[in-house]
């Protein structure tokens, strides 16, 4: 009989499970909204659409280069000195199959089994699964309001010893909070000095509403900046994200990747090189106008709903809230929700082990209206009444 490894016996990710359950309600009953999706509502920008339409006829789409074709990087390196004023080359950059291959490749290049890598709990799950996949410890540090959902160099200087990596994700999923720019630089200062390797997930950058963000590479380039075309440039399925890296990790990412993918795919590339236009800019720019329109919606409404207590969302597209007050199943009360109402909500359960129970992720990405129209629907269930 065959036996799956131990090593694959890691949790689901339930949002994916929710995803099939709206999507379901929507075949059954037509009138789902899907609060529950972390991604844009949008495809991606006019110019990336027809730079891909381009690419389709006039490139031969082959394999490429594994850390990515010279254009794309050079337009990402480009990027990274336009917003930070900071001084990054194309061969900085490794482009991968999202950045969720970025993780998996620079988890295989960083650590060995058994070494302890922090992250926050709550965090993004892909991190601990992946992480405990590979047999790496998962260090989980508990944030709560009082740091921002964050961690600080505080909590870190509090263990016994200093992780072998730790991740941060500003603005993160699930809670939308951001690290204030001096407390990245006094992480990213401490990771330098104890040799611990920083991975700053920044792929929710561009999607903030007025707090300032930084750049982890603006303090220490011993860190791994990560990047992505999914959230801010609209493009989650054309699967691509990317890593500036320290100049010891490139050879190993790019021999991993050359064996575990060979490249990312290639019609992507091409065409994500528009992103980074001027053209596509003002078309982001717009869909981060009605996501600030839909998060002061929630920040109206959300209170008078009896949801008043939620992460600040400082940036990304989230309202990370309590529910302590209705219940300790987050799994099944999103699922009532779902039945009474409609509206697919994500459980907390995926971000935190061990209090996401009593939370739920609500996604402001989507249309204003809709928005609107699943919080009426919510009142009007009842289920928001302890
Ligand atoms: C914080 C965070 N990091 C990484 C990812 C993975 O994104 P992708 O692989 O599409 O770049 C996500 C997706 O939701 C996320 O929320």
């Amino acid at each position: 009989m065959l036996t799956p490894s131990a090593r694959s016996n890691v949790e689901p990710f339930y949002v994916m499970e929710v995803l099939a359950a709206a999507a379901e309600r929507q075949r059954t009953h037509g009138d789902a909204i899907s609060l529950c999706a972390g991604q844009p509502s949008t495809p991606a920008p006019q110019a990336v659409r027809e730079a891909a339409a381009r690419a389709l006829d006039g490139e031969l789409l082959g394999y490429t280069q594994a850390t990515g074709i010279l254009p794309l990087r050079e337009a990402i390196a480009a990027h990274h000195r336009d917003w930070y004023d900071i001084d990054v080359t194309p061969d900085d950059v490794i482009v991968m199959t999202g950045s969720s291959g970025v993780f998996t490749t620079l988890f295989l290049a960083a650590f060995e089994p058994g070494d302890t890598v922090a992250m926050t709990r709550p965090g993004y799950p892909a991190y601990r699964n992946t992480l405990q996949a590979l047999g790496c410890q998962v260090l989980e540090l508990d944030c709560g309001p009082e740091t921002r959902y964050q961690p600080t160099v505080a909590m870190l200087e509090a263990l016994p010893e200093p992780p072998r990596g730790l991740i941060v994700a500003s603005p993160a999923n699930p809670t939308g909070t951001v690290i204030d720019p001096e407390e990245l630089a006094a992480i990213a200062r401490w990771c330098e000095e104890v040799g611990c390797l920083l991975i700053s997930d920044e792929i929710y950058h561009g999607v903030t509403y007025g707090r300032p963000v930084a750049s982890a590479w603006q303090t220490s380039r011993q860190g791994v900046v990560v990047g992505s075309v999914s959230k801010y440039f609209s493009m989650t399925g054309w699967r691509l994200g990317w890593a500036v890296v320290p100049q010891e990790l490139r050879r190993p990412l790019d021999v991993l990747t050359q064996n575990l993918t060979i490249c990312p795919p290639a019609i992507t590339q091409y065409a994500a090189v528009a992103a980074f236009s001027a053209q596509a800019r003002v078309e982001l720019e717009g869909h981060v106008q009605r996501y600030a329109v839909n998060r002061d919606l929630l920040l109206r409404r959300l209170p008078a709903l009896g949801l008043g207590s939620f992460a600040p969302p400082d940036g990304a597209f989230y309202a990370w809230c309590d529910i302590a007050h209705l219940t300790d199943n987050s799994i099944r009360w999103c699922q009532d929700v779902l039945a009474a109402t409609g509206v697919a909500l994500t459980p907390g359960l995926d971000f935190d082990t061990a209090r996401g129970h009593q939370w739920v992720r609500l996604s402001f990405a989507g249309a204003t209206e809709e928005i609107d129209e699943a919080l009426d629907r919510l009142d009007a269930s009842g289920l928001l009444r302890p």
